[in-house]
């Protein structure tokens, strides 16, 4: 065991960076042991001294300036805990690095969008950038997919990675209730933000998806290549209807070797319910990595919470002191090629339809002209009361298509006198 501490400075004692502070604090031991030196918080920032964290800041050094401390300060690793994709985090992790120092982050926005320029300034300057807590909070994603799972070429990467839409999306699942009604629950008890739309509109995922996407396929990180659509408009009927064909509806961020490139989406699927992501419940995340050596590898875990993302910020630092290391995104920054981004209308696989019709003869041959005039094929219909001339749901599941023959088809059938309202379409996943 090296006398040498591992000096750590921590900007940001919120949820986390607090978290971080504590659980360093009480197992301190134990990390010791296992990276073969202390690991010794000696600085720390925030933004007011005076805030109450439920802790004894006085063994540590304060900074009311947290990119100054990273400049300056005497420690070998900086963890970022302020959060953003730009301002402070941003510039705090740019002066630690420039400077000479390690960092660990939680900050999935700031690598979504600065990931690359910042594994440049990492990996040219020998330094180490550690993000384990950046995707799906306490499940070691990262380090899996970038050393376990090392020995494998991955064909695809499947995750619940949003806890907030999965909780609303079981919710809804389990009490028959709508969105708004379970949103306005899950914020009651904290799981969404008062501001839900980053969650609820897939973008939170889309980040995440986009870091796992880097690593497992070596391509630059780029959120912008992610298709993404929420779970605002997933309807009770909708949940109602999956349950009875077999499925469970999720919001999946799926990133997938394919002949024409890296496909990467956030979207709502309809997936088997006896499927391992099928049977994630509540605020749980699990990712499912399909390796050609491997086979299909699940993890599952809590995706938030101050004691799992403290977890593996700590998983990081214990790989710094130990000296530990690997490329930011598994291959060094040089190394990362770009993926040609795969429009969403390319996209092969089977379809849930579900329209809202006024019953009456001849409009399911209507609606089967108008999906094989496009080669689109009907596996089976569920056709819900009979009550002619009332507007009654007919759903129907295809046989895998092109996503663009599916779209001219929907066009053509919401243009039906008979189709009452614009059709809903789930794509169904085969994970
Ligand atoms: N919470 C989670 O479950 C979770 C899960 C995974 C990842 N993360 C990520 O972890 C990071 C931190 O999240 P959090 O939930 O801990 O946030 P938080 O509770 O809002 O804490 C943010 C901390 O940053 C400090 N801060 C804000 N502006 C600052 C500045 N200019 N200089 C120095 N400190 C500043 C705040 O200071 P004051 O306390 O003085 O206001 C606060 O201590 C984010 O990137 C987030 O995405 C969080």
């Amino acid at each position: 065991m090296s006398e040498t501490p591992l000096k750590i400075a921590v900007a940001g004692l919120g949820t986390v960076g607090a978290e971080v502070v504590r659980v360093l604090r009480t197992n301190s031991e134990l990390f010791a042991a296992r990276a073969g030196r202390p690991l010794q918080v000696t600085d720390v920032s925030a933004r007011n001294r005076d805030r109450d964290r439920g802790l004894d800041l006085s063994p540590y050094i304060w900074h009311d300036d947290a990119a100054a401390m990273a400049a300056a300060c005497d420690a070998d690793v900086v963890v970022e805990l302020v959060g953003g994709a730009d301002g402070p985090a941003h510039a705090l992790v740019q002066k630690a690095l420039s400077s000479g120092k390690d960092v660990v982050t939680a900050n999935k926005a700031m690598l979504a969008k600065h990931g690359v320029s910042l594994a440049a300034l990492a990996e040219d300057g020998g330094q180490i950038l550690a993000y384990e807590a950046a995707v799906a909070g306490g499940i070691p994603i990262v380090k899996a997919l970038r050393e376990g799972l090392a020995g494998n070429n991955v064909s695809g990467i499947y995750g619940i990675l949003n806890g907030t839409c999965n909780f609303i999306l079981t919710t809804m699942r389990e009490t028959g209730r709508s969105f708004a009604d379970v949103l306005k629950e899950a914020q009651d008890l904290g799981y969404a933000e008062a501001d839900p739309a980053f969650d609820v509109d897939g973008n939170d995922a889309a980040q995440k998806l986009a870091i796992l996407a880097s690593i497992a396929f070596g391509i630059p990180v780029n959120e912008a290549a992610v298709y993404v659509s929420g779970i605002t408009d997933v309807s009770a009927e909708d949940i109602a209807f999956a349950e009875e064909l077999g499925y469970r509806i999720k919001l999946l961020g799926i990133a997938r070797r394919t002949a024409e490139g890296i496909e990467q989406r956030v979207h709502t699927v309809m997936l088997s319910k006896t499927s391992p992501l099928g049977q994630i419940e509540g605020v749980t995340n699990a990712v499912e990595v399909e390796g050609d050596s491997v086979g299909r590898v699940v993890l599952t875990g809590p995706g938030a919470g101050a004691g799992p993302t403290a977890s593996a910020v700590i998983a990081d630092l214990v790989d710094i002191a130990a000296g530990r290391r690997a490329p930011v995104f598994g291959v060094p920054h040089t190394s990362l090629r770009p993926a040609s981004l795969i429009d969403i209308e390319k996209h092969r696989g089977a379809y849930y339809l579900r329209l809202m019709v006024s019953d009456q003869p001849g409009v399911i041959a209507g609606i089967a002209g108008a999906l094989g005039r496009h080669g689109v094929s009907i596996e089976s219909v569920l056709q819900r009361g009979r009550n002619p001339g009332e507007v009654v749901p007919v759903v129907m599941v295809t046989h895998e298509c092109e996503e663009a023959a599916m779209s001219a088809a929907l066009a053509e059938i919401a243009g039906l006198p008979a189709v009452a309202e614009p059709p809903t379409l789930i794509r169904i996943a085969e994970v």
